[in-house]
């Protein structure tokens, strides 16, 4: 459908901390969670709602709620850390987790686990991931995700590289891709250039 580069002030200050080589993990999961947020945020602005009759303390009106459930759908590992924050601004929002690893030499991604919320076939599916390189993952995530049913696909992730958007543009032009930015090129080992590095090691201290 679209790809969309946020290219937020806010988003961008949060990214840079994020992105030196020097910022630890306990200020790289914390700006991490503050982008979730605001990307939860933006991502959202434009889903269904239902018009239900409320009372305020002066009349009765019309209230309005979200019209489907939410599902986010954290790339394992380094999904899990936009979950928190994507919680946060949608508490309702039930998780299904997907565990794919690249396989560092054909850089080809690996489901080592799979488990979802009944439900996914009528529920808006977000899946979240802060890298986009190859787009090996997140198309393979997808793919998974449309044989069980799902439809309504978005993908979120905070760096893409050109080559990453390329693949779900082709693969999937029918999903929804939002980025915080997007980066110059991948490099021969597959990794996003300028980017973060490993995105999986950095937020939970695993280099
Ligand atoms: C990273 C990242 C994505 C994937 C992106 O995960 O979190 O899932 O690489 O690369 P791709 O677009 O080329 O598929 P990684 O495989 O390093 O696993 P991890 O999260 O367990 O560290
Ligand atoms: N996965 C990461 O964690 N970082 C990259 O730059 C590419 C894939």
């Amino acid at each position: 459908m679209a790809t969309t580069v946020l290219d937020h002030a806010l988003i961008n200050h949060k990214l840079s901390i994020m992105r030196d080589k020097n910022t630890n993990t306990i200020v790289f999961k914390e700006n991490l969670d503050e982008i979730a947020m605001l990307m939860a945020y933006e991502v959202t602005k434009d889903l269904p709602l239902v018009e239900y009759p409320i009372e305020t303390p002066i009349c009765k009106t019309v209230g309005k709620k979200l019209a489907k459930q939410i599902i986010l759908v954290p790339i394992l590992r380094a999904g899990i850390g936009l979950v928190d924050g994507f919680r946060r601004i949608i508490p309702s929002a039930k998780v299904g987790h997907i565990g794919l690893q690249r396989d560092e030499e054909t850089l080809q991604p690996i489901e080592y686990y799979a488990k979802f919320p009944k439900g996914i076939e009528d529920a808006i599916v977000i899946v979240v991931d802060p890298m986009l390189a190859t787009g090996g993952s997140a198309s393979a995530t997808i793919t998974s995700l449309k044989k069980r049913g799902a439809k309504n696909i978005h993908l979120v992730c905070l760096l893409a590289a050109p080559e990453g958007v390329a693949v779900i543009e082709k693969e999937h032009p029918d999903v929804n891709l939002t980025l915080a930015a997007l980066d110059d090129k991948l490099n021969s080992k597959g990794y996003i250039v300028p980017g973060l590095g490993d995105a999986g090691d950095r937020l939970f201290g695993t280099d």
